[in-house]
């Protein structure tokens, strides 16, 4: 079982065996320190240069930028394929109006999730429960639209993020905090999902259902106040809000073949037994813990899903450079690896597309969170700091081009 702070060390371990001599050092240090109470001290000043060292070593220089040497350029770009193959290759919209999603979206993808104005906290007014403000995510969306793109809605319910600041206070204060939450749940998703209809070609009903460090449903305040129905009920209310809407579960896996992996399967038969409407699976595929996932193990777990009768998405790629930094050239490696992992996707007949979590490695998310932020260098996108076109992006086109005319499966 892994604690919080296991996960939060298990990538530092996996990364380097000098991370648990210095820790060896460290709690050696503080056991002799414990014994003389005159040395107390030392043990914050022990502690704060233990986490210099890590963000000393573990962030670790960008390695030199070998793809801006002459690349194969093609004149075709990502969203053209794309359209060909009958595929969807999206990104986020952060900004509305921003510049660089205008440039990004037709010309090089055909789908768009707003990365955090759906959300619902982003969603209401004040962030309470209440009155809501539209205005941010229909522009993200209407613009989306506007170029022919198509618009994947993330997310209706997260148990543990953008939940309105006021919905503990108000179950606790409530008779019967049952009903409280089903009518609070419902009124949601009907606002939310009614003001999009037509709009919005599938939804992220609910995002990770799954706890990161245990290997059990999370304990958010759905789970606490309804129990796993609520996965049940949430779907149930986004079919009758939106019965042309496709309805998907996103989940983050670190992969394809742990503890984590199965619970989510087991989750998913007991859902499919009992009728849940729950159209597709999204995948998150945020590649940023080692080891990497083989392709063998991608490619098995999409068939399970498969097997399950649903869709699949993979909503949410990044793929952080440090995971390759012990390649040759660890760009190529990245790209490589994307190639894999769209043509490992498109391969498969029930998975319809694909999503980056960005557009430039300038904003990536991973700087400001922690564990990641010592993790640099980070560099997840398919285009840098300037725009240019990564490997990552040629290893995505090839992917696009070598793969089947969705269409005709
Ligand atoms: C992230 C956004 O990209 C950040 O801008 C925000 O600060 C935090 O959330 N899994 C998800 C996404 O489902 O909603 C998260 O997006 C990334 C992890």
């Amino acid at each position: 079982m892994l604690t919080p702070f296991l996960f939060f060390m298990k990538p530092l371990f996996v990364m380097g065996p000098i991370f648990v001599i210095t820790l060896l050092v460290l709690f050696a240090n503080l056991v002799l320190k414990f014994m003389s109470h005159r040395w107390w001290w030392l043990i914050p000043v022990e502690v704060v240069v233990f986490i210099v060292f890590c963000f000393i070593y573990y962030n670790k220089a960008e390695p030199t930028r070998t793809y801006l040497d002459p690349m194969p350029k093609g004149a075709t770009s990502l969203a053209d394929v794309a359209r060909e193959k009958q595929f969807h290759i999206g990104t986020i919209a952060l900004i509305p109006g921003e510049d660089l999603y205008h440039q990004m979206v037709p010309s090089e993808f055909n789908s768009v999730t707003p990365g955090n104005h759906l959300k619902w906290k982003f969603l209401l007014k004040d962030g309470r429960v209440g009155e809501y403000d539209f205005s941010a995510a229909d522009r993200l969306v209407d613009y989306a639209i506007s170029q022919g793109a198509r618009v994947r809605g993330h997310v209706l319910v997260w148990g543990q993020f953008e939940v309105p600041s006021d919905l503990e206070a108000i179950l606790a204060a409530a008779d019967d905090p049952r009903e409280t939450l089903k009518q609070i749940l419902k009124d949601h998703i009907f606002t939310t999902m009614r003001h999009f209809k037509g709009r919005i070609a599938q939804w992220d009903v609910l995002n990770e259902p799954l706890d990161y460090y245990k290997p059990q449903l999370v304990e958010s305040l759905f789970m606490k106040t309804l129990g796993e129905d609520y996965i049940d009920l949430v779907f149930r209310y986004a079919r009758e809000a939106d019965p042309d809407c496709k309805l998907y579960l996103n989940e983050q896996l670190w992969s394809y073949t742990g503890e984590h992996s199965q619970l989510f399967l087991e989750l998913l038969e007991r859902l499919k037994k009992r009728g849940t409407p729950i159209d597709g699976i999204g995948l998150q595929a945020h590649i940023n813990i080692p080891p990497l996932p083989t392709m063998e193990e991608m490619d098995n777990y999409l068939n399970q899903l498969a097997a399950l009768g649903y869709e699949i998405e993979i909503t949410e790629i990044d793929l952080l450079l440090r995971l390759f930094i012990d390649a040759e050239d660890p760009w190529q490696a990245q790209g490589d690896y994307a190639q894999q992992m769209v043509a490992t996707c498109m391969q498969n007949p029930a998975c319809t597309g694909i999503t980056f979590w960005g557009i430039s490695d300038q904003d990536n998310w991973y700087p400001h969170q922690l564990p990641y932020k010592i993790m640099g260098p980070f560099a997840p996108h398919l285009f840098d700091d300037t725009l240019n076109k990564k490997p990552a992006y040629y290893g995505v086109l090839k992917a696009l081009q070598e793969g089947p005319n969705k269409a005709k499966e």
